[in-house]
């Protein structure tokens, strides 16, 4: 059988499965969604949301990029970020880095792979940022280690500054902005950071809503 052919066959036994168990459970899936969280995450095959988090279909809308970035000319994830945020009105954002990211090691790297290098610049931004903690570490794990986390925090950074954020925290206080690691080794997600409507931004990114 072809790799693609056991995809179609596993799908059939799990429609069948959750229709055995629910009957129902397709039906109400296709009258509309209305998830709690917006998940930014790597594209990484190793980082699945909703497995990792024990959640179903419906539960979480999801978005996912090399090296889970939030940059502000990218058209696609300000569309998903304003559809979650100001129509199925999500009350958590999470940005989800992972250790071992691959995105974020190749930022580390002299290399040229190509137009990812231009997406990854973003990241050698986060370096350049900390450079002297990064540059201060003994081993190029543990700098990676440390940059994964550097720049999945500089990325909830990033949605504060955005005015689609920002007006949904002067309209309703919500949603709250969590920043996430995820660990490859033993699959535990690790809370970092979090951004409320009452966190404090530089003025300088402020809209005043
Ligand atoms: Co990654």
């Amino acid at each position: 059988m072809k790799s693609y052919e056991q995809l179609l066959l596993a799908n059939k036994a799990w429609a069948k499965e959750k229709t055995e168990t629910n009957p129902d459970f397709f039906p109400n899936l296709a009258k509309g969604q209305s998830p709690r969280f917006l998940w930014i995450g790597c594209s990484d095959s190793r980082v699945p949301a909703d497995m990792i988090t024990g959640t179903e279909p419906g539960e979480i809308f999801v978005h996912r990029n090399v090296a889970n970035m939030v940059v502000h000319t990218d058209l696609n994830l300000l569309s998903v970020l304003q559809y979650a945020v100001e129509v199925l009105k999500v009350n958590h954002v999470m940005v989800v880095g992972h250790y071992g990211c691959g995105g974020v090691r190749a930022s580390m790297q002299k290399s040229h792979l190509g137009l990812i290098d231009k997406w990854l610049l973003n990241i050698r931004e986060v370096y350049r940022m900390n450079r002297a903690e990064l540059d201060g570490m003994e081993s190029e794990d543990s700098r990676a280690d440390r940059l994964v986390e550097l720049n999945v925090k500089e990325q909830v950074f990033n949605l504060a500054k955005t005015s689609i954020i920002q007006k949904a925290w002067a309209e309703r206080q919500a949603p709250l902005i969590h920043g996430w690691v995820y660990g490859m080794e033993d699959g535990v997600l690790k809370d970092l950071v979090r951004f409320d409507h009452t966190t404090e931004l530089d003025p300088v990114f402020s809209y005043g809503f």
